[in-house]
């Protein structure tokens, strides 16, 4: 069974709304552990639009899934990351004006930026993950990086799959993940997965992780996170 990710992102969205205390993604956090997810995602974002620099202070010692932090390779958050120490560090291309992450990491163009990031976190200890596309080159210049980890971007099939014409795009998401597979890299994926197009992508052969943060904390306003998080690992698993 592919493992569960909750990213807990847009609890920290609604607190932010009134710049108040409620509701604590400390306390989403240990719920979602309580439920049976494998680990919490939480982006820093440059903007600090919201998680703030205390939530992943506070997440680094309050939870005992891995902590896998979402961040971008700006040099300050690259130092907040290094004294912060996650689990697992995913990077992201980060846009300001951006409403969530719209591509993945353009591994190709950034290599150079990329080898001292990725240097410097796995010196830490750091597992390191690089949110990219479904593509061929990304993922080749991904295992040149000697990174372990890809998250590959699920956005275009998520779209795809709400217009009913997912069949090319969750095909390009099994080639590819095949294809990391075999040059070594361990795959998980993510971006705009729901309680209907989950299924197919957890599915996948080999399929590590998914990291799923809208729709559950959407689900939760009317059910609950613990249950919404239970109802999402009942779709992982098959
Ligand atoms: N994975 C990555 C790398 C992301 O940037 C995001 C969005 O923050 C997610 C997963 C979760 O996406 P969603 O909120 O659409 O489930």
């Amino acid at each position: 069974m592919a493992k569960l990710g909750v990213n807990i992102d847009h609890v920290a969205t609604l607190r932010q709304a009134r710049r108040e205390t409620d509701p604590d993604p400390i306390l989403a956090a240990r719920i979602c552990e309580e439920a049976g997810a494998h680990s919490i995602v939480a982006h820093l974002r440059e903007d600090r639009r919201h998680i703030q620099d205390i939530d992943i202070v506070l997440l680094r010692k309050s939870i005992k899934i891995r902590f896998n932090l979402e961040m971008s390779i700006s040099k300050d958050i690259v130092k907040v990351a290094l004294q912060i120490k996650p689990d697992q560090a995913t990077l992201v291309p980060e846009r300001r004006q951006e409403v969530t992450t719209e591509g993945g990491l353009d591994v190709v163009g950034n290599r150079k930026r990329l080898v001292s990031v990725c240097d410097h976190l796995q010196q830490k200890g750091i597992m390191v993950s690089l949110f990219i596309d479904p593509d061929k080159k990304q993922i080749e210049a991904t295992k040149a990086l000697n990174v372990p980890m890809i998250e590959l971007h699920t956005g275009a099939y998520a779209r795809a799959y709400a217009g009913r014409s997912e069949t090319k795009e969750l095909a390009k998401l099994k080639a590819m993940t095949l294809y990391a597979q075999k040059l070594g890299l361990i795959v998980n994926a993510g971006h705009g997965l729901n309680y209907h197009n989950t299924a197919a992508v957890a599915r996948i052969a080999g399929m590590e992780e998914l990291n799923i943060g809208h729709s559950i904390i959407s689900r939760a306003v009317f059910v609950g996170l613990k249950q919404a998080v239970k109802e999402m690992l009942q779709i992982i698993k098959f």
